[in-house]
């Protein structure tokens, strides 16, 4: 029996191409791959900025940070998604407010979020859940109209389309992730996208110490022909920042993933389309998500069954891997002092729900492997 694995970077000679010129370049931090990963990145989400940092966590934490909200105020999350989505709020001094997800697509409920608005909420983060988007044709225009800073947390999509609009461009701020297992990656890494300058400027500064100019904009600045600033090594600490920023070998590689993410989407597509019809008449398993395999950009390949713990034990027997994303965040430690009740949704269907190996390369016959297993156990219930 072969081990599946559950996530898998798919990264090649494109990539060991650009780390060699970066190498020649002998510039291997903050500098000229980063400035091109960011335009190159913006043109595809389609916003105007771009800002990659060093993880899509730390993208999170600014994206709130630059906005300088009160102490204490709160920001709305869903209570299943990855820690970081609520810790980005406790970071900066504000307080996540879990709202319940929808049954359907494991995405924030909408009718819940206006449950649980108060006028003490300033923001509202969407988590694109395992790719699949949430129902930001909803969610947008009512939070215009209570003036929330409207957040996508998009670090499990990367591409897809929702209603004719690019994920990533539903918000005011939007995040992704690079780290290892996502749709593109850098080993770690992420990228803020936004069209609000000011916005672009902070977080720019944010990322590199709080400084007014980063490194290589200075290094630039000294071997500029004809330059009259003396003062070339001068640096303005504007902001209490952080060492945020992305390096150049790590955009390097984020330059050639970005060059074949449509082509990892539309083999993320393809593998789920063969798992879907693999288990389309299964009793016991069913699809977490109703998947878009035209328009979608997915990071799981998620069932939910009654038997979850029973799958995850028979799985693990044929060398299969599993995982449970997420356990819902009130459920932990930190979180358990905020708000916890009226989540009916999480409660029940956290406990059903387990994700498949899924990645851009994942052979056939691995597949088939799968496919056959979830088959056996489906059909030994019966
Ligand atoms: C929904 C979500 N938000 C945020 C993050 C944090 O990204 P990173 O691991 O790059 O810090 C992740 C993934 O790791 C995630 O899945």
């Amino acid at each position: 029996m072969t081990k599946v694995r559950l996530f898998k970077p798919w990264v090649g000679k494109e990539e060991i191409f650009n780390i060699k010129k970066v190498f020649k370049n002998e510039w291997l931090g903050y500098g000229p791959e980063v400035y091109k990963f960011e335009k190159k990145f913006a043109k595809f989400i389609g916003t105007k900025y771009a800002v990659a940092v060093n993880s899509g966590t730390a993208a999170l934490h600014l994206a709130l940070l630059c906005n300088d909200f009160d102490k204490n105020k709160e920001v709305l999350v869903p209570s299943i998604t990855f820690s970081a989505t609520a810790a980005s709020a406790l970071y900066c001094g504000l307080k996540p407010k879990f709202v319940d997800i929808r049954k359907e697509d494991l995405t924030i409920d909408f009718e819940d979020i206006k449950k649980k608005y108060t006028k003490n909420c300033i923001a509202l983060i969407c988590v694109h859940m395992g790719g699949h988007p949430a129902q930001m044709d909803k969610i947008r225009p009512w939070a215009k109209k209570k003036k929330l800073l409207l957040i996508e947390d998009s670090a499990e999509s990367c591409g897809s389309i929702y209603k004719g609009k690019k994920l990533g461009t539903w918000s005011d701020i939007s995040c992704f992730s690079f780290e290892e297992k996502k749709i593109i990656t850098t080993g770690d890494g992420g990228m803020i996208c936004l069209n609000d300058k000011a916005k672009y400027e902070k977080i720019k500064s944010l990322s590199f110490h709080g400084w007014n100019i980063d490194p290589w904009k200075r290094h630039q600045i000294f071997f500029r022909k004809n330059n009259r600033f003396s003062k070339h090594w001068r640096y303005e600490i504007e902001n209490l920042g952080y060492k945020y920023n992305m390096n150049d070998l790590t955009a390097a590689i984020g330059l050639a993933q970005l060059k074949k993410i449509n082509l990892f989407n539309k083999n993320r597509n393809l593998i789920l389309k063969k798992y879907i019809d693999g288990i389309k008449d299964l009793e016991y398993i069913k699809p977490v998500f109703p998947y878009d395999l035209k328009n979608g950009s997915y990071w799981l390949f998620s069932v939910k069954t009654k038997f979850r713990d029973e799958l995850i034990n028979y799985l693990k027997k044929k060398k299969i891997s599993t995982a449970v994303h997420f356990v819902p965040l009130p459920m932990n430690k930190l979180y358990k002092s905020f708000n916890n009740n009226n989540l009916k949704n999480t409660k029940s269907i956290w406990k059903e729900i387990v994700s498949l190996p899924f990645f851009p390369d994942l052979e056939n016959e691995k597949i088939e492997q799968v496919i056959k297993c979830l088959r056996s156990f489906d059909k030994n219930l019966k």
